[in-house]
């Protein structure tokens, strides 16, 4: 039995990596109530499928070379529907929180004294990794996880130091975000794995020593969205027989 959707607040909900079926319970029935749902680009149909025929969908994604969103018309678009007494979602990919500006919007509908919920989402940080069969704290290989952001060319390589590094929004610069590793003291064999597109259809991955992903990722054309394994743990799937299911 689900708990009740009362109206006149803003839903945080986390759509996970990909797979409608990676839903929440809870995100699914905060959909299937929604009267407006303002969605991610990389949320897929079939999650805003979830959502009542009648329910308006407002695509608020940041495509890539244009603006970002301006979070307080966001903001006020969503109070406006929640005064008057919409359940409205906010449908963001993975977990809201990493790396998902979801804190930035909490704050304001905070400031518009609008109620609201979280519902957690599966984050691609650890999904993505784990679709592909690499377990990121596998024991006696791995103790700890660092999750980091590649695109902005801002990670503090020389003092991060976790036994597995998960680099999202890394994709597109895997060049130079390997050659930063490596300058920062990561060893060049470290073993590195690519996965794109996880839980979907779509979902590819490639692995390779740190030194060399960047390259073995072009030449097997690995697609977006993607994230970077890198520590022993990215070479462990190889060990094992095959037989994972296809999507
Ligand atoms: C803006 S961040 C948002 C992350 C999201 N909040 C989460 O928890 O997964 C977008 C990045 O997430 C990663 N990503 C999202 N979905 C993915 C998927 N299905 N497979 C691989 N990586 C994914 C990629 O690194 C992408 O560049």
């Amino acid at each position: 039995m689900s708990r009740p959707v009362p109206g006149g607040r803003v839903y945080l909900v986390g759509a996970g990596p990909g797979d409608p079926e990676l839903l929440t319970l809870r995100a699914a029935a905060v959909l299937a109530a929604a009267g407006a749902v303002f969605h991610d680009r990389l949320v897929s149909g079939e999650v805003l499928g979830l959502a009542p025929a009648e329910a308006e969908l407002v695509d608020v994604g940041h495509r890539a070379g244009e603006a970002a969103p301006d979070l307080d018309l966001v903001a006020a678009e969503m109070a406006d529907r929640a005064r008057r007494g919409a359940v409205v979602v906010r449908l963001k990919g993975g977990d809201p929180f990493v790396f998902g500006r979801g804190f930035e919007e909490l704050q304001r509908l905070w400031e518009l004294g609008i109620p609201w919920e979280v519902v957690p989402g599966l984050s691609s940080a650890l999904a993505a990794p784990a679709a592909a069969g690499i377990p990121v704290t596998h024991r006696g290989a791995a103790a700890s996880v660092a999750i980091v952001a590649g695109h902005r060319r801002t990670a503090d390589w020389p003092r991060l130091r976790a036994d597995t590094t998960v680099v999202l929004m890394g994709s597109s610069c895997l060049d130079e975000l390997s050659r930063g590793m490596v300058a920062a003291g990561w060893d060049p064999s470290t073993p590195a794995a690519l996965v794109a597109a996880a839980t979907t259809p779509r979902q590819h991955q490639v692995c390779a020593p740190l030194g060399h992903i960047a390259r073995a990722a072009r030449a097997a054309a690995v697609g977006t969205p993607a994230v970077l394994v890198v520590g022993a743990v990215a070479a462990l799937p190889a060990l094992v027989p095959t037989g994972g299911v296809e999507r």
